[in-house]
């Protein structure tokens, strides 16, 4: 199973920063061992598509969110049918922001899950405890409720076919990532839980002088980076520590 790291931008960067990314991983790429996958925002997913073609690179695209309908009045939605028309290969489904700020619920999450797997997409579904559900001791009840209809419902006949990110909320975006000792944990709590294969991410103030201390951990098959994936130099660091782990 190849180990992936993957950028999610969120809303954030540029054209300018998705040539300059793209350029930068093509000079590592044949020395790496892991697959990179970059989710840039939708309105990017074309150009980056186009660019991954004409330079010729392995590196993957991926999206950071879709609808579970193929078509119809969903005003502002995208839908997997499309996505998979421009060749995207990952989507994120059911990061805490969306869980949190656009009020998704674990069924939208299984939907999508559904609707990805259905036209060929792997979706990386993010699961992961908040500070509050931390400290009343709530962590593996979270995730066993943000699990349990993915775990029932999706398809795990290729378990390469889906990924999980465990992506603590109050690691996120917060500069304090999680402990050896806590991911670790999880992590195991969390493979013992899924089918053999399926691959479980860490996120949450991923940065290049942390990255390959979780790679190092037995049940981290590699991580979704926020933050330090809009500097290529950072990036390109996280990629090549989990390369060093994972060669
Ligand atoms: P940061 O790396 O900025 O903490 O964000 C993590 C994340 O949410 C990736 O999906």
């Amino acid at each position: 199973l190849l180990p992936i790291v993957v950028a999610n931008w969120k809303m954030n960067g540029s054209l300018g920063l998705l040539n300059n990314i793209i350029l930068n991983l093509k000079a590592i790429e044949e020395l790496t061992v892991v697959e990179i996958v970059i989710c840039p925002p939708s309105i990017f997913l074309s150009q980056s598509t186009q660019l991954i073609q004409e330079t010729k690179t392995n590196i993957k695209i991926g999206a950071q969110n879709c609808y579970f309908l193929d078509s119809g009045a969903y005003t502002g939605e995208i839908s997997t049918a499309m996505l998979q028309q421009l060749g995207i290969e990952y989507v994120i489904v059911g990061h805490s922001e969306r869980r949190k700020l656009f009020f998704e619920s674990d069924i939208d999450v299984v939907k999508k899950v559904l609707s990805a797997q259905q036209h060929g997409i792997i979706p990386i579904v993010c699961i992961g405890e908040s500070l509050a559900e931390r400290e009343q001791q709530q962590t593996f009840f979270v995730l066993d409720r943000q699990l349990e209809m993915v775990l029932a419902q999706a398809d795990f006949v290729d378990p390469n076919r889906l990924v999980i990110a465990y992506e603590p909320v109050w690691a996120i975006g917060t500069g304090s990532v999680a402990s050896v000792e806590h991911a670790t944990q999880v992590h195991s709590y969390i493979k013992a839980k899924v089918p053999t294969g399926v691959r479980i991410l860490y996120g949450g103030s991923l940065k290049p002088d942390n990255a390959e201390k979780l790679f190092r951990q037995a049940d981290i098959s590699g991580g979704l980076v926020g933050g330090a994936a809009l500097q290529a130099k950072d990036f390109i660091s996280i990629c090549e520590s989990a390369n060093r782990v994972f060669l």
